[in-house]
């Protein structure tokens, strides 16, 4: 009796086995017509999220040596590194930084020896005072004005006053007084808004520095008030088409074993 069970359980198996080797050899067209399959135990695809956007900054060189003209400014700020301070700043914090950058005619206005006999540490402190280490947009200086003085990037003692009369924002450092003249760049978490004049501070600058004898140049051409918008990375798009053809693979995969289990558990139900 139990030999017999055997050979009939045997004989079954291999029967099973041959019935599903002839039909997933020979076409899976055939499975593909399958009416109404059960739906399959496990989701064969997670729902694929959307890629993360990768996160963007703001490369503050790039942006002063487009808009301006800052040369004389990101000069500065490149052989001090001080430029590096800003971007850490505008890359990895979430107070942002706020710039005031003078234009070169504000620079070419004061005389050459200005900035001659400053120390190295002087000079970045000079820099650093041209910044807040936090990000502010123009329609928060009038409440920014109440806290006058407001420290600056170069430490407590280095202040700034700012006053708003109805939209028009001035800076006032110890020797210089000037009006925002545009915005720059203005998205969280960085705003660089220029200034027509560099920004003098008491604790460098024991008097008035003077003016450059000569009469101011040629006005300088109006820049555009708006930096060019950061361009959309190419890089994220080819990215997506990478996740997207993944995913399609992924698809195809997941339709062969669906027919296989398919195919197998119709087998099933005849058995
Ligand atoms: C800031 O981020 C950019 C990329 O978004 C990177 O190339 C650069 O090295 C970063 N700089 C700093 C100082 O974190
Ligand atoms: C810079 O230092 C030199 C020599 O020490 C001096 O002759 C000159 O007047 C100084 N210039 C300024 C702007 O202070
Ligand atoms: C800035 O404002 C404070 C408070 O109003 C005042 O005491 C200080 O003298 C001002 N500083 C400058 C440079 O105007």
């Amino acid at each position: 009796m139990k030999a017999i069970g055997y050979s009939i359980m045997e004989f079954k198996a291999g029967i099973f086995i041959v019935a599903m080797l002839a039909i997933v050899l020979s076409s899976p067209a055939i499975a593909q017509k399958t009416k109404n399959p059960p739906a399959p135990a496990a989701p064969i695809l997670p729902p694929s999220p959307a890629p993360a956007p990768e996160p963007h900054h703001v490369d503050l060189a790039d942006l002063l040596s487009v808009a301006g003209p800052f040369h004389t400014f990101l000069d500065y700020l490149q052989k001090t590194n001080v430029i590096e301070t800003f971007q850490n700043q505008a890359n990895n914090t979430k107070e942002g930084i706020t710039i005031f950058v003078p234009a070169d005619s504000a620079f070419a206005a004061l005389k050459k020896t200005t900035f001659a006999n400053l120390t190295q540490d002087q000079l970045k402190s000079l820099l650093l005072y041209h910044a807040f280490p936090k990000y502010y947009s123009l329609a928060e200086f009038n409440e920014l004005s109440s806290l006058n003085p407001v420290a600056t990037f170069a430490g407590s003692q280095y202040t700034l006053n700012l006053t708003d009369n109805m939209g028009s924002v001035r800076v006032k450092s110890m020797w210089s007084n000037p009006e925002i003249s545009s915005s720059v760049y203005s998205t969280a978490p960085v705003a660089v808004y220029e200034v027509k004049k560099v920004l003098l501070p008491m604790q460098i600058f024991k008097s008035d520095p003077p003016l450059a004898p000569a009469p101011a140049p040629a006005p300088d051409a109006k820049a555009s008030d708006v930096a060019p918008s950061p361009t959309s990375g190419k890089s994220t798009s080819a990215k997506a088409k990478a996740e997207a053809k993944n995913s399609s693979y992924q698809v195809s995969v997941g339709i062969v074993n669906y027919l296989v289990l398919a195919v197998s558990g119709g087998l099933m139900l005849l058995w």
